[in-house]
């Protein structure tokens, strides 16, 4: 491995957030972590390996396939990367903690992920369109988004990107649900996670510009009306008063 990679990964470790094998009743001591781009944490013992792009994500290795898993599957026909140098970087992260477990450590503090729903392409109803659920601030890196339509678990068509990294150590990460727009479904992401008391819905409905109910065309139109003809018979009114009081008074000449 590189020098100046271990040298970062020694960086991150140090730098970034530990949180200590507590006692028995911590029940986070099971999540330890050395986070950075890529990460390694003592939470169901996972490690997550990724290469970014200019924020976006180029390829993870996925760490029990040992394969690497291109974000744009045809990236993956043009250039190529060895999952084994992902997997023997996360090796080095776990060892690291590892090391680092040993000295003194501070609890990582929650952050409060927060979520926002949108749709990839404008909804016209029966058009397929792809939601996405935009989670940021996440840390620590563990979470559950899931989606809800009409309140149910939704898992076909479904997709979610790694944790992509933040400038301040904490992660973002976008869940994504095809669909087909339809006026009687309704949709909400759903974000699981340490800093929330309890699982957050975000939703989302089509919006669709409701037709003008035949009341308020009405309204609308015997109010336009009903303001032309005042403005009709005050401006008469004001032409006529202006011709009756003369013209002099009105551009006197000079004296
Ligand atoms: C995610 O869901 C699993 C299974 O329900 C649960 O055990 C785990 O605690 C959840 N993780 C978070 C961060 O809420």
């Amino acid at each position: 491995m590189p020098l100046s990679r271990a040298l970062i990964l020694g960086v991150l470790a140090l730098t970034t957030m530990l949180s200590p094998c507590g006692g028995q009743d911590d029940i986070e001591a099971d999540h330890v972590a050395a986070y950075g781009i890529n990460m390694y944490q003592y939470y169901e013992s996972r490690g997550q390996y990724t290469h970014e792009f200019d924020g976006d994500e180029e390829f993870y290795v996925d760490l029990d396939k040992k394969e690497t898993i291109w974000r744009i599957p045809e990236f993956g026909q043009l250039t190529s990367f060895d999952p084994q140098g992902g997997l023997q970087e996360i090796a080095t992260a776990k060892y690291n903690l590892e090391i680092l477990m040993k000295s003194n450590s501070t609890p990582a503090t929650n952050k409060v992920p927060e979520a926002t729903v949108f749709s990839k392409s404008p909804v016209l109803l029966g058009q397929p369109n792809t939601l996405i659920c935009f989670v940021d601030n996440i840390f620590p890196p563990a979470i559950n988004i899931t989606w809800l339509r009409n309140s149910k678990p939704v898992t076909e068509g479904t997709f979610e990107t790694s944790f992509l990294s933040n400038p301040d150590h904490s992660f973002h990460k976008m869940a994504y649900l095809t669909f087909i727009p339809s006026n009687d479904d309704i949709y909400d992401c759903k974000v699981e996670h340490w800093g929330l008391d309890e699982p957050v819905l975000k939703h989302w409905e089509p919006e669709i510009p409701a037709p003008m109910s035949e009341l308020t065309e009405t309204v609308v139109c015997a109010l336009g009306l009903s303001v032309g003809l005042v403005g009709i018979v005050v401006g008469t009114i004001f032409i006529i008063q202006g011709l009756r009081s003369g013209g002099p008074s009105r551009h006197p000449g000079p004296l």
